[in-house]
């Protein structure tokens, strides 16, 4: 087959959630990736834009801002703000970063929904939907919680359970209740439009199945899996006060579902940030690549392209990179448990040390299937790759001209067989860079960029310049000409993917911006050129720095478990009357002796002095408590317990303990020594 040509392309993010700050996952999944692509096609001189902005509607928003008790543009405005200034920090160069609460895209997924709907290709139905009659709000799946028919967990949501990590619908819940008012919802009749999926199948089928093979595995898989699993329509709008509204007659408190305009987000962006929008959206020979996390492929590929279709007009994408996910420290990324690194945390603690995190999550992105971030790895990349490869040639290269030339490029003389077999490797690298940013393999690319000084650094190493300086000096000028040609090479290829460094060799070098046609030459800084003073590009990450950010999540950890523990409560009792309550008798008691029971494992026979009596009692305790640490203690006990024989043993009451969900036992002491026999009531 042809390949098609291209004049222009268009490169968009998935707008990520204004609930939350920006972490590795993705960075890694998506925005790394989608930068390097775009800075690639920048430095080769296409006509690229590159969009993105903040998916500021759903339910997640409006459960954020009420847990906060702020309104939901507040949240959406905090976030925006942060997510907007981490990844100018980062150096992601986006050539707009919008909202979907602007006024351009309330008025763009307005006009398209209308369309659709003028012409007819929405579906209309009724169903029955949880309401809060309290509230008086028909409540989305995320604000019914119940109890996870899966594991038990009483904390589940109307469309997970984050315990055990099943999708789950309401009906499934056991006890529903609404997280709203807490109050049990009823099922209420409601109309919403769906856009008739199962009407595209044949278009998705042809476009997709036979015209994209070359998508990634992971991404035809999925598509071809929901294809074959048959499409159904799917609801474009909501009962929700937090969106965008439903433009038609009778709508009123229904807004557009957040999957419906947030993709919709990528044309409003362009629209502001271009008069020429539609050369991007309507041409045929524009390149439509979205970047995306995996959890999204479904909207990009089959939903989107169907909305699109409907529409008529638009381009569809031509590929839709999409990563698996990265894991951190062999745990699952969660916002929730906090379980991440956040993007602007890291830029505040790393100041300088962007590139190290673009670098380090490229080299291990998660491309063919999930991959773990560990801060070992982080440290171990950064010292024996960058450091000691990366920064290690250039700053070798750069000082050995300021000492030998005073900073003077020397000539390139006669070429030894070594010297031009050296010329052909660092040539026969840009193929493969290329081909592989274009099959948007990045960490094969990365591989190949880092490449270039792998080369250098070994043609230092093996021609010895700092020796052969004392015997040929001739010789050191064309060595070191040879090592200046590659470490200008080495700025083009990582630029991409280290824009900081590779502008700071630049400086050091005393160069512009090169072409990326100009990479795999050798003659990029001319002789008699006078470069700039050499300072370190990259700096060795000490064990402590490491530690300090292990400890950081090892807290997280324990805060989670923590929280985890105090969350499982058992339910409440039914209630009791005062007089019931008054007719327990409990006293304060010190414990005078304590043995194990004989041929048992859980029973400790205590003799207690309870300001009444001396008596014995039978506590099943002996797997928390030993004998020593009882003796002394002054505890509460249930005096007027009914007597019970105990293995030979008349137990006449009962110690009081509290037991938390994990099972663990604590005495309940007096907060100072009381006589024996106090009541407690
Ligand atoms: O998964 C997410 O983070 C979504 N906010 C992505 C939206 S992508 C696009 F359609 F806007
Ligand atoms: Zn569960």
């Amino acid at each position: 087959m042809q390949q098609k040509k291209f004049n222009r392309y268009l490169v968009t993010s998935a707008l990520p959630y204004a609930n939350g700050p920006v972490h590795i996952g993705h960075l890694a999944g998506v925005y790394i990736p989608s930068d390097i692509y775009t800075r690639y096609l920048r430095l080769k001189g296409c006509d690229v834009l590159s969009v993105c902005g903040s998916d500021e509607h759903g339910v997640p928003i409006t459960i954020k801002a009420r847990k906060e008790g702020i309104t939901p543009q507040q949240v959406v405005d905090r976030y925006h703000a942060l997510i907007k200034r981490s990844f100018e920090r980062l150096g992601i160069a986006f050539d707009i970063y919008s909202r979907t609460s602007s006024p351009t895209h309330a008025a763009t997924a307005s006009d398209f929904f209308r369309k659709l709907y003028d012409e007819g290709k929405f579906v209309e139905r009724t169903s029955m939907q949880y309401y809060d009659e309290e509230a008086q709000t028909f409540l989305a799946d995320r604000y019914i919680v119940g109890t996870c028919p899966k594991c038990g967990n009483e904390r589940a949501y109307g469309d997970q359970c984050e315990k055990c990590g099943s999708t789950l619908s309401p009906d499934e819940l056991v006890d529903p209740h609404s997280a709203v008012s807490g109050s049990k919802p009823v099922k209420r009749e409601t109309k919403h439009w769906y856009l008739p999926l199962n009407d595209y199948e044949a278009f998705l089928r042809a476009w997709i199945l036979d015209g994209h093979k070359e998508w990634k595995s992971n991404v035809y898989g999925q598509c071809k899996s929901w294809l074959d699993g048959g499409l159904q329509p799917r609801a474009v709008s909501r009962d929700l006060d937090w969106g965008i509204p439903v433009p038609v007659e009778g709508a009123e408190g229904k807004v557009l579902y957040v999957w419906f305009d947030a993709p919709i987000g990528y044309i409003s962006a362009t629209k502001e940030l271009t008069p020429d929008w539609e050369k991007y959206w309507k041409s045929d020979d524009t390149k439509l690549v979205h970047f995306i996390g995996k959890d999204n492929i479904v909207f990009h590929c089959i939903v989107f392209p169907s909305m699109l279709k409907a529409h008529g007009g638009y381009i569809l994408p031509e590929n839709v990179p999409s990563n698996e996910f990265l894991n951190l420290e062999g745990d699952k990324i969660s916002t929730s448990r906090n379980w991440a690194v956040w993007l602007h945390e890291y830029l505040d603690e790393f100041p300088g040390k962007e590139d190290v995190l673009r670098y380090v999550l490229c080299a291990n992105a998660p491309e063919t299937k999930d991959n773990d971030f560990t801060w070992k790895d982080f440290q171990a990349r950064n010292n024996s790759e960058l450091v000691a490869v990366l920064g290690n040639f250039v700053n070798r290269a750069l000082v050995l001209t300021q000492k030998y030339y005073g900073g003077e490029v020397p000539a390139c003389g006669l070429l030894t067989d070594y010297d031009r077999a050296t010329i052909a490797e660092i040539g026969g690298i840009k193929a493969s860079l290329e081909a592989n940013i274009e099959h948007y393999h990045f960490r094969e690319a990365l591989k190949d960029a880092m490449n270039f000084a792998r080369i250098g650094n070994k043609y230092l190493a093996d021609t010895e310049p700092w020796k052969v300086v004392k015997t040929d000096p001739e010789r050191v000028k064309t060595i070191l000409n040879i090592a200046l040609q590659i470490t200008a090479n080495t700025a083009v290829a990582i630029e991409p993917f280290m824009p900081f460094s590779a502008g700071k060799i630049r400086s050091m070098l005393a160069v512009d911006r090169f072409g990326w046609e100009e990479l795999g030459s050798m003659e990029l800084v001319a002789a008699g050129h006078r470069i700039g003073s050499p300072a370190l590009l990259f700096e060795k990450i000490e064990d402590d720095v490491i530690e300090r950010q292990l400890a950081k999540l090892a807290a997280t950890k324990e805060a989670n478990l923590a929280a985890e523990k105090t969350q499982q409560v058992e339910d409440q009792k039914d209630n009791i009357s005062f007089d019931d309550f008054q007719r327990m008798d409990i006293r304060v008691s010190t414990i005078l002796s304590a043995e194990k029971v004989a041929k048992t494992k859980k029973l400790l026979k205590l003799t207690v002095d309870t300001g009444i009596d001396r008596r014995e009692i039978v506590s099943g305790i002996a797997e928390h408590f030993t004998p020593e640490e009882l003796v002394g203690r002054q505890v509460l006990v249930l005096v007027n317990l009914e007597p019970r024989e105990l293995k030979g043993t008349l137990s006449r009451g009962m110690i009081l303990m509290a037991e938390d969900a994990s099972g663990k036992l604590r005495l309940l002491e007096p907060n100072e020594k009381t006589s024996n026999g106090a009541v407690v009531g």
